[in-house]
């Protein structure tokens, strides 16, 4: 009885927590890429000092970041929350933070017109609602995508691949259809 009823507290908070966030424009928690599948990415991507990576909910920068440290390249992020904008400020000169939500359309038109590289790692419901938008508002050929453990609807899986510090999660390359 007891367990039962803890089971429903837990329940119960999860939809309190579930429904702030959606309040709030939030499609994802934050929960950070780690440092070895962040370097399995660069070397898939091939990422040299010419790319330009968009990050599509950047959470602390920690991504761009270290990318931009470890091959040269620049970095674009949207974020929607004002604490992880504020953490990844003026870590890297490199590296651009946009406060804002990824399904301004505005803003993904803008972003995507500088970016090379897409880099996603978002619930698969967010990834629902952006790739139709990321199709009609700038992305092309030209970009390689990638998704970190979330499959891409709509677009042409080029390959995945398991993250090494994961094996059950895997990489997903993409290509515009
Ligand atoms: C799973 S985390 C990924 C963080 C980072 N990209 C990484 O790989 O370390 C998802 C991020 O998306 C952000 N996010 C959620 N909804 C968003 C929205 N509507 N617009 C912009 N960012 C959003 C969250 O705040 C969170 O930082």
């Amino acid at each position: 009885m007891e367990q039962a009823a803890s089971a429903l507290q837990r329940a119960a908070r999860s939809l309190v927590a579930k429904k702030k966030r959606r309040d709030a424009g939030v499609l994802s928690p934050f929960v950070p890429t780690d440092e070895q599948t962040i370097a399995q990415a660069a070397a898939l991507m091939h990422l040299t000092c010419k790319d330009t990576i968009l990050d599509l909910g950047s959470g602390d920068g920690r991504v761009l970041i270290r990318l931009a440290q470890s091959t040269g390249c620049r970095g674009i992020g949207i974020e929607i929350d004002p604490v992880l904008v504020g953490k990844s400020a003026g870590q890297s000169e490199l590296v651009r933070i946009v406060h804002g939500s990824i399904l301004d359309e505005t803003l993904l038109e803008q972003t995507l017109r500088e970016a090379t590289v897409v880099w996603i790692y978002l619930l698969p419901e967010a990834i629902a609602q952006l790739v139709p938008l990321l199709k009609a508002h700038g992305l092309s050929p030209s970009h390689r995508i990638i998704s970190c453990a979330f499959k891409l609807e709509g677009l042409g899986l080029e390959s995945q691949v398991p993250c090494h510090s994961c094996p059950h999660l895997q990489l997903y390359q993409y290509k515009m259809q």
